[in-house]
């Protein structure tokens, strides 16, 4: 053989060897979806026309590439460190036309900033994608894979997957709390309310696309710490006020 073609050959071949070697890699790791609001959306709300968005500074000042992303962070967020661990890349918007192919692969991000566990919370926000259009992205998206892999391999892939849900503190903070006799604060006393919050959201976690898979809750607790504040200065609020009201309600429930 001619010694070129020994090597084109040899080329060829370890070409092809990476190439499994990345769909491999690929499939081997466990894919990850998100759903919920603000603190776990990267980036959906980029392509939605709606006024909850991050694509500005200082959003992203401390990211690697020290551009917004849509991350409501300064940095990573708690997706994308719980994809490192996960040994997996961050996984893509569902709404960004990059999610394709194998990178479908690796999971999606359906969460929206915004939206809440009832359906009027962040009405002011107009466009954004709302938990039950998420969970109806996500059958979307298990149609995808199937063409991909078939229906047996995609399932095994969201089977296996792991789930983040990020749920609630909208419920409180946007919908409850946002102004003084707001709608829902007239209709419900705040331990009421609580309870009606839990009512709906265990009708969310019911649906059939999220059985089997392994899901983390964010704990509703972390708002009064993490999420007011952020929430706060951009509706001019009284931020004392917010802040005890909130941590009286953990107190309380
Ligand atoms: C919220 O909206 C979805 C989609 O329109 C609907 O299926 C669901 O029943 C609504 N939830 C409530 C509590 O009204
Ligand atoms: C709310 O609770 C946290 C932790 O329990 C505390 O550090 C903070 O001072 C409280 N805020 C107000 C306004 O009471």
């Amino acid at each position: 053989m001619h010694p070129s073609l020994l090597l084109l050959l040899l080329l060829c071949s370890l070409v092809c060897f990476l190439a499994l070697g990345t769909l491999c890699a690929v499939s081997d790791a466990r894919a990850f979806f998100i759903f919920g609001d603000s603190l776990v959306d990267n980036g959906n709300n980029n392509y939605l026309a709606t006024t909850a968005r991050a694509d500005a500074p200082p959003y992203g000042i401390d990211y690697p590439t020290h551009r917004p992303t849509g991350r409501f962070s300064n940095g990573l967020n708690i997706p994308d460190i719980i994809s490192e661990y996960l040994g997996a890349e961050s996984t893509l918007p569902y709404l960004s036309p990059e999610l394709q192919g194998e990178k479908l692969l690796v999971g999606a991000n359906f969460a929206s900033a915004g939206i809440g566990i009832l359906n009027d919370t962040g009405i002011q926000f107009v466009n954004i994608i709302r938990i039950s259009r998420q969970l109806l992205y996500f059958e979307e998206y298990q149609e995808r894979v199937s063409a991909l892999l078939g229906e047996d391999q995609a399932k095994k892939l969201v089977n296996q997957a792991l789930v983040l849900i990020t749920l609630g503190g909208n419920d409180f903070v946007n919908n409850y709390y946002l102004v003084p006799y707001s709608v829902r604060s007239r209709e419900f006393a705040l331990p009421d309310y609580v309870q009606f919050i839990i009512f709906e959201y265990k009708k969310i976690l019911t649906v059939r696309s999220l059985t089997g898979t392994s899901i983390i809750f964010q704990h509703l607790k972390s708002v009064g710490r993490t999420c007011v504040l952020p929430s706060l200065s951009s509706f001019k609020f009284d931020r004392s006020y917010l802040v005890d009201s909130i941590n009286s309600s953990e107190k309380k429930n």
